[in-house]
C-alpha cells in the first residue's frame, strides 16, 4: 500500500538516521562530500529542499557553523528532530512542499537537496527549478545528491508503476504519496537547464547516487 508522503517518513523516523548513514549507497559518505561543496563563507544563505533531520546540515555545521540555513520539508516530525539537534544555530524550518513555497528572489548563495527529490516527475520539478533558479543570486548554485535511474526504460517503469498503484488504491493524481520514481541523470540535468541554469556538473557518484552541481549564470 502506498503511505501519504508525510506518514511514510513519520512512521520511519525511528532510526531514520542510522539507516542514511549506514544502509544507503557507501555508507551515507555522500553526506560530507555533498556538505563540502557547499559555500565556506560565514553568514551564508543556503536553502535545504526537503532537509528531513538534518544529515548534510550535520556535515555542513561542521565545516561552516555560521552559516545560515533555511530548510524546507512536508514533514513535521523530521523537521522537530532537526531542530532538536541544533538548538544553537540560525536556522529557519518551513513546514510545507518546496513545489507550493514561494522562494524569495536572489536571496541564496546555494541550495541543497539530498534524497528527496526522487519522487518527482521532471514535468513536476522544472518549474520547481525554475523558481529555485531564480531564488539563487548571480553564480548560486545548486547542490543535488539524490539517486537516479541507471536507464531510461527503469525510469519509464516506475513512473508507469506509480500510476499503476495510485489508480489501484483510488488516490487522487495530484496528492503527495511516497514512491520512488528516480529520473535518468540526463533527464535530470536536461529539467534543471530547461529551468534555466547555465550549466550542470557531475560532481561525484557512488553506485547509484550521484551529485550534481546546477549554477546559475
Ligand atoms: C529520504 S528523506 C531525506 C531527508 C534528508 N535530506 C536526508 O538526506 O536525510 C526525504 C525528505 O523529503 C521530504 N519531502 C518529500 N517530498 C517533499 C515535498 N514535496 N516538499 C517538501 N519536502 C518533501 C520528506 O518529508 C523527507 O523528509
Amino acid at each position: 500500500m502506498l503511505e501519504k508522503m508525510s506518514d511514510f517518513f513519520e512512521n520511519r523516523l525511528e532510526g531514520y538516521d542510522r539507516h542514511m548513514r549506514t544502509d544507503v549507497d557507501d555508507e551515507g559518505q555522500f553526506y560530507a562530500f555533498t556538505a563540502s561543496l557547499l559555500p565556506m563563507e560565514k553568514g551564508t544563505r543556503v536553502l535545504d529542499l526537503g532537509c528531513g533531520t538534518g544529515l548534510e546540515l550535520e556535515d555542513y555545521f561542521a565545516l561552516n557553523p555560521d552559516a545560515k540555513i533555511t530548510g524546507i520539508d512536508l514533514c513535521r516530525p523530521m523537521l522537530d528532530a532537526l531542530a532538536k539537534k541544533f538548538p544553537e544555530k540560525e536556522i529557519r524550518l518551513v513546514c510545507a512542499s518546496y513545489f507550493d513555497e514561494p522562494i524569495e528572489q536572489n536571496f541564496f548563495d546555494a541550495a541543497v537537496s539530498v534524497e528527496s527529490l526522487h519522487h518527482f516527475t521532471k514535468e513536476q520539478k522544472i518549474p520547481l527549478y525554475k523558481k529555485l533558479c531564480d531564488g539563487l543570486k548571480q553564480g548560486g548554485y545548486f547542490i543535488l545528491t539524490d539517486y537516479f535511474a541507471d536507464i531510461q526504460e527503469r525510469e519509464d517503469y516506475f513512473q508507469r508503476e506509480l500510476i499503476r498503484l495510485k489508480q489501484e488504491q483510488g488516490i487522487a493524481d495530484n496528492e503527495f504519496y511516497h514512491y520512488d520514481t528516480p529520473l535518468t541523470v540526463e533527464n535530470e540535468t536536461d529539467a534543471l537547464l530547461r529551468a534555466g541554469f547555465a550549466r550542470v556538473e557531475i560532481m561525484n557518484r557512488w553506485d547509484t547516487t550521484y551529485t550534481l552541481r546546477a549554477t546559475k549564470a
